[in-house]
């Protein structure tokens, strides 16, 4: 077994697939401890992932989910502390922008553990964003920063970060090819639904800017009530919390459906007519798989998708979602801005280097 150990941080639904490639590429030279923070908890935000990847069993489940920022980033600090000093790794991994992220982060900085930051360099700029605070802080306290494009690059550089400052590609990438083929095969989505190649838009909506606003919310089913064409709308419990607390109903031409698994979504995505997201990780899925993207927020980290004119920013208008999804279609060819499928591979040989 390797002497080298590399304590892993994971908590949220796109921290397991970010998770899965790279733990691949490590296993021949590092022993990795997974520790999963709990920050998502039911079966279809994290075991599925785990099953349909062949993941490893977190060998810690710190079992914090729910309860507002501080209250989860603190928990996670004192229980990840007591953790890190019992299994001492050379280096902690995190990945993305979560309060899993950050707490990891900290608690690695404080105990004088290197960090590695998959995902680094990403900002929207937009401080409101719990996400943008989590980003900011990881990257400034981490050692290795392996940034998924260019743009993130210049801006660490901005901030003055260019120590430790790695472009691997991006390991969405990686996870998007490996796993393709096999939900081609394994997921039987369309036939559960009902629905066939192009016939349909998806629409994935969680983050708090929109959900935590009900005008927002409102204004956001609206657009989609008014779109001529079926929607799948895999519900984020987020969201289904904040449309009880509401009382928002939905369109019948939106059919709304239980968060689903990696498999079923890269086939609703690769059949999709249009995705309209408020996500970042299915901003980027839907570049990759070339389906155009209405983007429900005002501002993205993924901005070379919006000038490749494949990715537009409309906000909660329900009325230029409707334009954008009668208008708007990509002119032009995509260009690689996210590596070439190999950047666990990347990310695991200059980890090695240590
Ligand atoms: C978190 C991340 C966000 C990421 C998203 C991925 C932060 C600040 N936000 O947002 O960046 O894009 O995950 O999906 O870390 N809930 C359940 N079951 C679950 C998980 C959550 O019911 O399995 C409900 C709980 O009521 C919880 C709420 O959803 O309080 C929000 O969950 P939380 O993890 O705090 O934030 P997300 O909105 O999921
Ligand atoms: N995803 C999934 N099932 C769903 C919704 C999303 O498997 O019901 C996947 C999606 O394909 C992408 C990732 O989860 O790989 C994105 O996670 P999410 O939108 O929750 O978070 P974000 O990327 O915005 O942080």
């Amino acid at each position: 077994m390797p002497n080298k150990v590399i304590a892993t941080v994971v908590g949220a639904r796109p921290q397991f697939i970010k998770a899965a490639p790279v733990s691949r590429a490590l296993k021949d030279s590092f022993q990795e401890i997974l520790i999963h923070t709990g920050q998502h908890y039911d079966y279809g935000m994290s075991d599925v992932f785990f099953e349909e990847m062949e993941m490893q069993k977190p060998n810690f489940h710190l079992g914090i989910g729910g309860g507002n920022h501080s209250e989860q980033t603190g928990k996670m600090l004192i229980e990840l502390e007591k953790v890190l000093n019992t299994i001492k790794p050379n280096i902690l991994l995190v990945y993305g922008d979560t309060n899993s992220t950050l707490a990891g982060a900290l608690s690695a900085a404080k105990t004088n553990i290197p960090v590695a930051h998959i995902e680094a360099g990403l900002r929207s700029y937009n401080r409101t964003m719990p996400e943008e605070i989590n980003r900011v802080l990881t990257d400034h306290i981490s050692t290795f920063l392996f940034c998924p494009t260019d743009v993130a690059i210049k801006n660490l550089a901005k901030e003055g970060i260019t120590n430790g400052v790695h472009q691997a590609g991006d390991v969405m990438f990686d996870a998007l090819l490996h796993n393709l083929t096999l939900a081609r095969k394994k997921s039987d989505i369309l036939f559960r639904l009902n629905i066939a190649k192009s016939e349909y838009a998806l629409a994935t909506i969680h983050r708090a800017a929109n959900t935590d606003d009900k005008e927002k919310l409102k204004s956001i089913l609206d657009g989609l009530a008014s779109l001529e064409t079926k929607v799948i709308l895999p519900l984020h419990p987020r969201t289904s919390k904040m449309m009880n607390e509401w009382n928002l109903s939905v369109n019948k031409n939106i059919d709304l459906i239980e968060p689903i698994g990696y498999f079923d979504m890269l086939i609703l995505q690769e059949n999709a007519n249009c995705i309209l997201t408020d996500s970042g990780g299915v901003q980027k899925e839907a570049y990759l798989l070339g389906v155009r993207c209405i983007t429900l927020r005002e501002e993205t980290e993924w901005v070379e998708t919006v000038e490749a004119g494949w990715n537009i920013l409309v906000g909660a208008n329900s009325q230029l979602i409707r334009d954008s999804f009668v208008n708007w279609f990509p002119k032009t060819e995509r260009i690689k801005f996210y590596g070439n499928g190999d950047a666990s591979v990347k990310i695991a040989e200059i980890l090695k280097q240590i």
